[in-house]
């Protein structure tokens, strides 16, 4: 089993192929430059990559707008140069995930002119349509401030249609079988391919009941059973990982009470009250909100992160909570978005300071799930605010201290590569972190290390120790008779505690030579630094080499 569900104890790595590596100089990153990063990504020590979409598309919402379900955008290379670079990734041991948006095409798929040209078209009803302009058609817009309605008029089709996020992405009709059977011919198509599953956009919208009569869009849970089962079918150990930020009472709706949905989900939650932790010096909420997406199914996952493509969304925390994150980490308008998030890199947020960047890694690293970095946050890479929306997080990959830090050798990047100031290319890159041992690559390459051999995150039970300090968070996670207590202080004050190890005597710092021994009364007291972090394994040295004795004999 623990080798079998090999998401548990995953480390994914999030990238966007047209700004990773360019190889043949058309200022534009692709599969072949990709595939030479590989090595890199190994030696970082993640073990699965996800891939942002990389399929034929306009290229509106960054290719989640999709008009070929079936190919490689000529961009980035062909089929051929995609199965090069999956079977590369296989060849080190690594896995790839890759996008799914089902829930919407590109007002330029195929289907969708058919749709609207013909009202006899099979394709019509693949879409969402109606006569009028329905009364809830400024109800529900997904980003505020940018995108009007959802419902816009077609002239050519003279009629409405529905459109969750901008109107250029037509909504699918998932409830129609045909769309249904589409969506898994296309799982299929990319299994066949070699990816070991899918990150599935925005899956609330794509299983809600859709239509203008709908006034409270109902999810069809039952959609998700049967992409599983095909995924089972055709690949044992595919899966899916759903992004759905959704309320703690629904995630056993979303990952089935027997684990017959999906297999993971990122905990949007989690990742809300943690930026709360880390702006206010108070992990209460944090706890709170593990509490509560603590029930899952045994080979049910979270997905734990810090920063990703979009914005970061704040809407599921109180006013008052959002506007704390607000003035510490995106005090400015301009670095807002959708009146709800913030739309920096994380280095930048936290002002490029080392022990801050460290503290939410750790966070990240330790939390129960499995971790997904952003690519470019291992360097502490910055944004530029002066790119329009979430474009401002979304900049080439910087490699060295070349023309474009080594990302292209062309006159023009796709997009800007950071090149003035504290982020710049010549300041933050990996060559330079590479030569230097105290670098955040090199430091964060040790901690993925060393998380990897602690499947109790991603396999044991977790209690939240009560202490009487709220800027402490203590968790303690227990898995097949071994223990690891990690402590994070999100305080700028040192802070010392104390505490009884379950009458352990050592407890072995995973990190560091800076064990703790126990006092005469059996009482640990440690001294955190401000932003310090430990991880402990309760017990001795050898008691490492024990545990993993019994791994072998599982
Ligand atoms: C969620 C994706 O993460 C985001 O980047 C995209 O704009 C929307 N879904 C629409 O596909």
């Amino acid at each position: 089993m623990i080798n079998d569900l090999w998401y548990k104890n995953a480390v994914v790595y999030c990238l966007s192929v047209e700004t990773f590596q360019d190889s043949n100089g058309d200022g534009i990153g692709d599969f072949q430059g990709l595939a030479r990063r590989l090595d890199y990504l190994q030696g970082l020590g993640i073990t699965t990559v996800w891939l942002m979409p990389f399929q034929p598309s306009p290229g509106r919402d960054d290719g989640y707008d999709v008009s070929d379900y079936y190919n490689v955008d000529p961009r980035f290379g062909t089929l051929g140069d995609f199965v090069e670079f999956t079977h590369a990734a296989k060849q080190r041991g690594m896995r790839v995930l890759i996008d799914l948006v089902v829930n919407h095409t590109s007002d330029k798929h195929p289907w969708f002119q058919q749709a609207r040209k013909d009202p006899t078209s099979r394709y019509r009803d693949w879409y969402v349509w109606a006569d009028k302009r329905p009364a809830n058609a400024d109800d529900g817009v997904v980003f505020p401030g940018v995108q009007k309605s959802t419902w816009t008029h077609d002239t050519k089709a003279g009629a409405w249609y529905f459109h969750r996020f901008y109107e250029f992405q037509p909504d699918l009709n998932t409830a129609n079988p045909y769309v249904q059977a589409e969506i898994l011919k296309i799982m299929g198509f990319w299994t066949q391919l070699g990816v070991s599953g899918f990150r599935m956009d925005a899956v609330p919208f794509v299983i809600a009941k859709k239509g203008a009569d709908v006034k409270r869009p109902a999810e069809q849970f039952d959609m998700l059973r049967t992409f599983r089962e095909l995924l089972q079918w055709r690949q044992g150990d595919a899966i899916i990982l759903g992004e759905a930020n959704i309320l703690p009472k629904d995630d056993l709706h979303y990952f089935g009470d027997d684990g017959e949905r999906l297999q993971m989900m990122f905990n949007f939650n989690v990742n809300q009250h943690l930026f709360f932790a880390l702006a206010a010096s108070d992990t209460r909420p944090l706890a709170k909100s593990l509490e509560q997406t603590k029930p899952r199914p045994a080979s049910g996952q979270w997905a734990m992160f810090l920063r990703n493509h979009d914005e970061l969304d704040l809407g599921r925390l109180t006013k008052t909570q959002r506007e704390k994150v607000f003035a510490a980490f995106g005090p400015d308008k301009d670095m807002q978005l959708y009146d709800r998030g913030i739309r920096r890199r994380l280095a930048p947020m936290l002002q490029n300071d080392r022990r801050r960047l460290e503290l939410a890694y750790s966070l990240m690293l330790t939390l129960p799930g499995t971790p997904v970095l952003r690519y470019g946050d291992e360097i502490g890479m910055g944004d530029n605010l002066a790119l329009p929306e979430r474009n401002c997080a979304r900049t080439p990959m910087q490699w060295s201290t070349e023309a474009f830090g080594g990302f292209t050798d062309a006159k023009r990047p796709v997009s800007p590569v950071i090149s003035k100031g504290p982020y710049g290319f010549q300041h933050v890159n990996v060559a330079e972190q590479r030569r230097n041992p105290g670098s955040l690559l090199n430091w964060m390459e040790r901690v993925i290390r060393m998380r990897k051999e602690i499947p109790e995150i991603s396999w044991g039970d977790f209690d939240i120790e009560p202490l009487a300090d709220p800027a402490i968070l203590m968790l303690v996670y227990r898995w097949r008779g071994n223990a690891v207590r990690i402590v994070h202080n999100t305080s700028d004050a040192p802070r010392e505690i104390r505490f009884a190890a379950n009458d352990y005597a050592t407890m072995t710092n995973l990190l560091s030579d800076d064990h703790s021994e126990a006092d005469e009364h059996g009482k640990h007291c440690v001294l955190l630094e401000p932003y310090g972090y430990r991880w402990y394994r309760e017990g001795g040295l050898d008691y490492i080499l024990r545990r993993r004795e019994v791994d072998l004999q599982k």
